[in-house]
């Protein structure tokens, strides 16, 4: 099978797993996922891993302690007994050493519920509605060693609404996540990707509307 081979990185419900293999089957994209690795063995992205057939590995973060070297030891070698080339985060909660992330420099992909630099780390939807901003959103970037930084790649924005809800703006959040990370791996995989200093120039036309913008 043709395609990059991608590894996603899960901790829980999966859905942007689910959005990245539904865009991965399109004939000519550019990624193919072949491994799905949870750091959790109850993450019920697994289920949604083994009905679509795909090989899926559990590394329980909790057997190495606190040892994140090791873990991420662990991760780096699965990941290159499986000839993986890309690795995408999709609700990965767990934090990645430097030694990791420079490893996999502009080959490591997050996605994150929030239009960055705004909102970094946890609660983003919370933060979001006390802080009272008017639009908010999720962003696909290159992973740096600190945390939620790196190389934007693409953001999609979702009006905040004043009757919203935490879980209300979530799900808008979310519709626009799966929508903009196939986009995002594909021009990855496509090597359309280039990283000047903390800007990531993206030679691909957007094929989204209006509030969904490449970092051309
Ligand atoms: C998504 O909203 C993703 O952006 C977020 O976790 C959720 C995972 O959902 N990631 C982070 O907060 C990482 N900092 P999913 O398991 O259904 O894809």
């Amino acid at each position: 099978m043709a395609g990059v081979p991608t590894a996603v990185l899960i901790s829980g419900r999966g859905s942007n797993f689910s959005a990245l293999h539904a865009a991965s089957l399109a004939p000519g994209y550019p990624a193919r996922i072949a491994l799905v690795i949870s750091n959790r063995a109850d993450a019920p992205g697994l289920e949604l891993a083994a009905a679509a057939g795909l090989p899926a590995e559990v590394i329980e973060h909790a057997a190495f302690g606190r040892d994140r070297e090791k873990f991420d030891a662990a991760l780096d070698a699965k990941l290159h007994a499986a000839g993986i080339r890309l690795v995408a985060l999709a609700g990965f909660m767990r934090l990645l050493t430097p030694r990791f992330v420079d490893a996999w420099r502009d080959r490591l992909v997050n996605i994150h519920p929030s239009l960055l630099p705004a909102f970094p780390g946890l609660d983003t939807h919370a933060r979001a509605l006390a802080a009272g901003v008017r639009l908010h959103g999720a962003s696909v970037h290159l992973v740096r060693a600190e945390v939620d930084s790196g190389p934007i790649l693409a953001q999609g924005a979702v009006p905040v609404l004043p009757d919203d809800t935490e879980d209300r703006l979530a799900a808008r959040v979310l519709a626009v996540e799966h929508r903009i990370y196939p986009m995002a791996l594909a021009w990855l995989a496509a090597g359309k990707v280039r990283v000047e200093g903390n800007v990531a120039r993206v030679d691909a036309p957007c094929s989204e509307a209006a509030l969904i913008n490449p970092a051309g």
